[in-house]
């Protein structure tokens, strides 16, 4: 019986009238790099490494997971939608109000909750071209229109972006320091694109991967959340504290702004381990600075071996690099792929010969600078 009506299924799903928006028709789905155990699967390779979606090499926080392990004997229990300890703990950390703080299940969950709230048809949400991809698919969502402003030198150009603005701009996005370029934004530059912003329009920075910068006079988008515009800072546990699979991260803002979040949240985003996890991950400060020396170690270890090889790359305030690829992006990806090393293409996000590589173990460092010589010869 049950066979018979999964075989009948297809037919009849194709007769199916669904009213899909054309806004939402006009989504192109993110494509996320692929597991690792898939890409084994489909190309037949073993031992493979993935230096893709700008993980932590060493893991997540072991305070994280020990403190993830012991919260397991709650799962029964609903966990504090509010995230009541973690909040605080955030407060302490960052020297903010609690009321200033909304969790979300992954910062993107705060990306789509700003969309939600404050965009409407026609709205306007500008970002760099190119940005974190999921601005986009977000912004479209709830029927946003995308203006997008070219980088200059592969950093944010804020004074273009002021050019841009228009009484229809609702958001701005600017991803500090950038993906994929790793370019940060700079103090002064910043604080003269602010005081040409009106203050009814949301900025959000960006910090996924404000951990690993090292460069002066830049952006710290906290020191911004306490005056008249309101500016939302995004910060994550995926990247220097090694929780990605957890799915926890948090903005910071005016409380007014979080407020108005807080009204559309799901009242249970973030789960119990997460909660749990983070606060955890703060207190583990050997590990961020194990996390934040391997960067630097094998950004400048990437960079000198790239450079050898006669392959631009560009300097990196992050904890992944871009390299100029002498043969399509694709094609290079595809060929380091069936060697085991997995990377970005970066044709996605609009640079059809460009690779972005995120540092790996110093093991790992050395065979994908192997794998790619062995490629070029
Ligand atoms: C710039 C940027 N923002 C946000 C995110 C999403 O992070 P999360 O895992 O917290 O959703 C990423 C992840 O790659 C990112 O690169």
């Amino acid at each position: 019986m049950r066979e018979r009506a999964i075989k009948e299924g297809a037919t009849k799903e194709r007769a199916m009238k669904l009213r899909v928006p054309e806004h939402i028709q006009r989504i192109a789905p993110y494509v996320p790099g692929k597991p690792i155990e898939e890409l084994e699967r489909e190309y037949g390779i073993r031992d493979s490494i993935k230096l893709a979606s700008n993980e932590n090499p060493l893991g997540p926080s072991p305070g994280a997971v020990a403190a993830i392990q012991k919260a397991v004997a709650n799962l029964h229990r609903y966990p504090d939608g509010g995230g009541y300890v973690l909040v605080r703990r955030l407060g302490q950390h960052l020297n903010v109000r609690p009321d200033q703080i909304v969790l979300g299940n992954g910062s993107d969950d705060i990306i789509s909750m700003l969309s939600r709230v404050f965009l409407g048809p026609g709205d306007e949400v500008m970002m760099p071209k190119s940005a974190f991809l999921m601005y986009e698919i977000m912004a479209h969502c709830d029927g946003g229109a995308c203006v997008h402003v070219p980088l200059k030198e592969l950093g944010i150009d804020l004074a273009a972006m002021a050019e841009r603005l228009t009484p229809e701009t609702q958001i701005i996005f600017l991803t500090h320091p950038n993906n994929p370029t790793g370019a940060p934004l700079y103090r002064e530059e910043f604080e003269a694109f602010l005081d040409r912003v009106p203050r009814d329009v949301i900025v959000v920075v960006d910090e996924a991967y404000i951990e690993f910068l090292r460069a002066e006079n830049c952006v710290n988008g906290l020191d911004y959340i306490d005056g008249e515009k309101p500016v939302v800072v995004l910060r994550t546990f995926s990247k220097a504290y090694g929780l990605a699979g957890l799915r926890i991260g948090y903005g910071v803002m005016p409380a007014r702004v979080a407020e108005v979040l807080n009204r559309i949240r799901q009242p249970f985003n973030t789960s119990l381990l997460a909660q749990a996890g983070a606060a955890a991950a703060l207190d583990d400060v050997e590990f961020l600075e194990k996390t934040v020396r391997l960067v630097h170690e094998g950004l400048d270890y990437l960079h000198e071996k790239l450079s050898r090889l006669g392959l631009k790359s560009y300097p990196s305030q992050a904890n992944f690099l871009m390299f100029r690829s002498p043969m399509p992006a694709d094609d290079l990806f595809e060929a380091m792929l069936r060697k085991g090393v997995i990377v970005r293409s970066m044709r996605s996000y609009g640079f059809l010969d460009h690779i972005r590589v995120n540092v790996g173990l110093p093991e790992e460092n050395r065979r994908f600078i192997r794998t790619l010589e062995e490629i070029l010869r």
